[in-house]
């Protein structure tokens, strides 16, 4: 798909991947870019300076969301593109609180279920749309010291998944953004786990607007799969091949990032 005169909806677009994301679309001829977050005021700066609207949207409230759908749907006739993007990294293992589990699962998972839910049946009218899940190379692999946020990102990641097999033949195509570390405000959230996981971070992230880059040309190609890092893909067919030795390796890692 390209983007040109597209109506696209960015969900978490007031900072990082969804800002450069909206970035792009809109020097990608986009005929309007609907910038949403929960922080309001940040989506409106990146509207306003891309020339596109915003709402203040927290996308676990089901309510507000389908509101915010329908007043596009009116005001565009259609959204062709939906990006769930919003995020939180929440670290912590299986001792992180129930409160913050429950709250990762809302934001990176049911979000994603309560905007399709409400976006998919305009897409399935007019046999024609497209998703992109941001979820995270975690969702494919792991992510050391942050059980919440993993678990959930291989949530996001099935879920999309079960999208595309439901769905393509109904003309709804779906992309899983997987990255491993972007240069944005959530990248210290990873690099606070400890002074070796700050380096290696570090040593990782990229650029957000190469993010932007590599969904274009992900949903130019129609690839389920987009991974600005190729590498994981690399580690996702070695985790395939070999589960036992992939686990073992990845010890060794968490030994490594742990200080140990
Ligand atoms: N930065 C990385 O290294 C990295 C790597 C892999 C995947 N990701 C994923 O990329 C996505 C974007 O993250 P980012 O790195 O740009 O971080 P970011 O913190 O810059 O942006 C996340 C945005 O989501 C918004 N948000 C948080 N909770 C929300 C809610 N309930 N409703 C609406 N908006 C909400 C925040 O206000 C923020 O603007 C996330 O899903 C994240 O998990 C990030």
């Amino acid at each position: 798909m390209d983007i040109a005169k597209k109506v696209a909806l960015i969900t978490g677009a007031g900072s990082g991947i969804g800002a450069a994301m909206a970035h792009r679309f809109t020097t990608d001829g986009a005929e309007a870019v609907i910038v949403t977050d929960i922080d309001g005021s940040s989506a409106r700066t990146v509207a306003s300076a891309i020339g596109g609207e915003a709402f203040d949207l927290d996308v676990t409230d089901e309510g507000a969301t389908a509101a915010v759908v329908s007043e596009i749907e009116e005001r565009h006739g259609r959204i062709d593109i939906l990006c769930l993007n919003a995020g939180i990294a929440t670290d912590g293992s299986v001792d992180a609180l129930n409160e913050d589990w429950q709250r990762t699962w809302d934001v990176n998972v049911m979000a994603h279920v309560y905007a399709t839910r409400h976006v998919l049946p305009g897409m399935l009218d007019r046999g024609n749309g497209y998703i992109v899940t941001t979820a995270s190379a975690a969702g494919l692999l792991t992510n050391i010291g942050a059980a919440p946020y993993s678990v959930t990102k291989h949530a996001a990641v099935a879920f999309a998944e079960w999208l595309s097999v439901t769905y393509g033949r109904s003309g709804i195509k779906v992309s899983c953004l997987c990255p491993m570390f972007v240069d944005t405000p959530m990248l210290e959230a990873f690099a606070e786990h400890s002074d070796h996981m700050r380096d290696w971070v570090e040593e990782l992230a990229i650029d957000v607007d190469d993010v932007a880059t590599a969904v274009v040309d992900g949903m130019r190609s129609e690839s389920f799969l987009i991974l600005p890092h190729p590498i994981v893909l690399d580690y996702f067919q070695r985790k395939a091949l070999d589960y036992d030795r992939w686990i073992s390796g990845m010890q060794d890692l968490n030994d490594r990032m742990s200080g140990e």
